[in-house]
């Protein structure tokens, strides 16, 4: 009975030894695996950390830049000053105003010697401008607004908005503004020479006045004109339709070069190709297209229409419509379309203050863009980018030619 008891006794301790090796078994092999996964993933973040960016600073990260503006189809053309231009047209679109001042009353009254009439400079349907210093020497043209109702507000918020967002070259700039109680003040960059009217026409357009602006310096500024409308029609988004460009918002620095003023009248144009926007007619008489002055459909080519009447007055030295004129030669338009592609006709049409000092290549070149421009059909108008192509090499060939000269002798034309 007890040799029974002891093989029962052995038979379980040695049981027992096996479950207790057993457990250890799987122990150390859990304890391995745990091990194994240790090092696995160890060995797998230092491979992923060794290909990692460099790591951020504590300052956050620059955000994308907004999309461009310019519209695709505005490629970089060769007239466009393309860094502040394109940085503007940004701007239109953003809607932030960039660095535009606003006044006080006192302050704008102080800089002008109190609107006294030494410091007046001229005087539009907005009301009176007025040469003025800043405290800190800039020289400013301040105009004060005497119109007051609707129209007037309108335009002074037309005329902020839009200055305050565009930035060219080729365009007036605005350095701030004054809107405290009833009185509405522009204040813009004084442009020393003034309008381009009033070098065409210096006896206020009746006949016999000479003008002394010579031919290089006529070409140029028709071109940056041009430039100007350009900036406004294919640069910005939606375009910018001035309504208003004549000579008298064509405004000269000290070296006669051209800014495009006052855009009180200016409207956003259509964004859909060939659209137009429909509004009252506005502008001034004699430089407005017959299709928007019968319909009031505005366009973009509704400016290059104003625009070739421009350049009617650059080449002819005629005023846009003077009824004291012989019948037949009241409107500029019409009395000059059908001479402007004729060669022979181009020479008796031009203004006699040029004393033969152009070249009659380029005068024929010029008149046949303005025959272009005045089409009475707005669709055969030409776009101001194309206007600015055909007359850069005419004002690259006279660069060299002086900007303004006064005591030109007379001579026959060039070629
Ligand atoms: N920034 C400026 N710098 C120097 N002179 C200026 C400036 N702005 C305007 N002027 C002068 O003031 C005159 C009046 O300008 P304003 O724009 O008020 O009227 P306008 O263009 O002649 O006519 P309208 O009001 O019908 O457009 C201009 O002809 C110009 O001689
Ligand atoms: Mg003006």
């Amino acid at each position: 009975m007890s040799g029974g008891g002891d093989d029962y006794k052995r038979e379980e301790s040695v049981v027992l030894i096996v479950i207790v090796s057993l457990a250890a078994l799987s122990l150390l092999s859990l304890i391995a695996a745990f091990a194994y996964y240790c090092y696995i993933t160890r060995k797998v973040s230092r491979r992923l950390n060794s290909h990692q960016l460099p790591k951020r600073s504590s300052s956050p990260a620059p955000l994308p830049l907004p999309p461009p503006v310019i519209p695709p189809q505005g490629k970089e053309s060769p007239s466009s000053n393309s860094a502040s231009d394109g940085a503007a047209a940004g701007a239109l679109v953003v809607g932030a105003e960039r660095g535009v001042q606003l006044f006080g009353y006192r302050q704008l009254h102080a800089a002008t010697g109190g609107f006294g009439r030494a410091h007046m400079v001229g005087q539009g349907s907005f009301g009176a401008v007025y040469r003025g210093v800043l405290p800190d020497g800039r020289k400013v043209a301040v105009k004060l607004m005497d119109r007051p109702g609707k129209q007037g507000e309108e335009e002074f918020e037309m005329e902020v908005e839009l200055l305050s967002r565009l930035r060219s070259s080729h365009l007036l700039g605005l350095i701030g503004h004054c809107s405290e109680g009833g009185h509405r003040l522009l204040v813009y960059e004084f442009m020393a020479n003034g309008c381009l009217q009033e070098h065409l026409y210096p006896n206020g357009g009746s006949c016999g006045g000479i003008s002394k602006l010579d031919w290089p310096t006529r070409l140029r500024i028709a071109l940056e004109a041009a430039k100007g409308l350009e900036y406004l029609h294919e640069r910005v988004t939606p375009p910018v339709i001035h309504r208003d460009f004549k000579s008298s918002n064509i405004l000269l620095d000290k070296d006669y070069h051209a800014r495009v003023s006052d855009f009180g009248l200016a409207k956003l144009g259509s964004d859909k190709a060939g659209g137009h926007v429909s509004t009252r007619v506005l502008g001034t008489q004699g430089y407005v297209a017959p299709e928007y002055a019968l319909t009031g459909h505005l366009t973009t080519k509704s400016d290059v229409y104003s625009y070739g009447v421009v350049l009617l007055e650059l080449l002819t030295g005629r005023v846009p419509v003077d009824m004291k004129r012989p019948p037949g030669e009241g409107v500029l338009v019409n009395w000059a379309l059908p001479m402007l592609t004729d060669r022979e006709k181009v020479v008796q049409i031009l203004d006699p203050s040029l004393e033969g000092q152009y070249s009659l290549k380029d005068a024929v070149q010029v008149a046949a863009i303005a025959a272009m421009c005045v089409q009475p059909e707005a669709d055969y108008r030409p776009l101001m980018a194309d206007v600015v192509q055909s007359l850069v090499p005419l004002v690259k060939n006279r660069s060299a030619s002086k900007l303004c000269n006064p005591n030109a002798q007379a001579s026959r034309p060039l070629d």
